[in-house]
């Protein structure tokens, strides 16, 4: 079954006719609300808003161990992130949708692996592609069908938030290769991976990072609520067709 971790900008899925919603609890704690058990286009889908359904739950305290396992619980199989972004890249404006394909984890201090404390076996995943290829495919496929467009292919710099970065943080991370950033990536994807959950995003670009394009004397918060709700409506119709295939 299809999961959709739904981020800033996407607290709720209009498209989603809800049948249920579900509070499941784990051996990690509380997930960020209950999960929605519903249905798009004919098809199951569970959706969870990743930072509670008023939005109140930050970055760097959302509780991404339970939220992976409260999915993997309700025979969710493949997870779909929308998260918001800036561009680092010029080319990438507001509005712009990418699928990314690589990953920077610049996170600290967030409980990242199902494999830690006591008396927990020690287990390496093999991360070299933290994006799931067939469900990135799956998810361009549902982009062309929806008509819209995407990037294809990028790298994703996660950073620990929740304020957001400096001009020099931003150069820094141009340097490393990265072409966006988020404060949700990680440990999200590597959590997938350690279920063995297909995992691929949605990067929705929000602003031009700081220090770039029109974010060059800092960056205009107001605008965001106004470019992620615009983008959203693409972001529903991509999902609609991924539901259906
Ligand atoms: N930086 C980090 N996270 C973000 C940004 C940004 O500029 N925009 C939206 N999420």
């Amino acid at each position: 079954m299809l999961g959709i971790i739904g981020g800033s900008g996407l607290s709720q899925l209009a498209n989603l006719e809800a049948l249920q919603r579900r509070v499941v609890r784990t051996p990690y704690g509380e997930p960020s609300g209950p999960l929605t058990l519903g249905c798009i286009r004919g098809r199951q889908v569970v959706f969870l808003a990743r930072h509670g359904n008023g939005h109140t739950i930050a970055p760097h305290e959302v509780n991404y161990r339970a939220n992976l396992w409260a999915l993997r619980a309700e025979n969710v199989r493949a997870v779909v992130s929308v998260a918001s972004v800036g561009g680092i890249r010029r080319d990438l404006r507001p509005g712009t949708i990418v699928i990314p394909d690589q990953i920077i984890d610049y996170t600290w201090g967030r409980a990242a692996s199902f494999f830690q404390g006591a008396g927990e076996q020690v287990a390496h995943i093999d991360f070299t592609h933290p994006f799931t290829r067939d469900l990135r495919v799956r998810l361009l496929d549902a982009v062309r069908a929806a008509g819209e467009s995407a990037g294809d292919g990028g790298v994703y710099a996660a950073t620990q938030g929740p304020r957001l970065e400096t001009a020099a943080e931003i150069n820094r991370l141009e340097r490393d290769g990265a072409d966006v950033v988020g404060m949700t990536g990680m440990p999200e994807a590597a959590l997938a991976r350690e279920l063995g959950l297909e995992y691929a995003a949605i990067a929705v670009v929000a602003n031009h990072a700081a220090g770039r394009g029109e974010s060059e004397q800092g960056i205009a918060l107001a605008r965001i609520e106004d470019v992620l709700g615009e983008a959203m409506g693409r972001v529903r119709r991509i999902i609609d067709h991924l539901a259906e295939q």
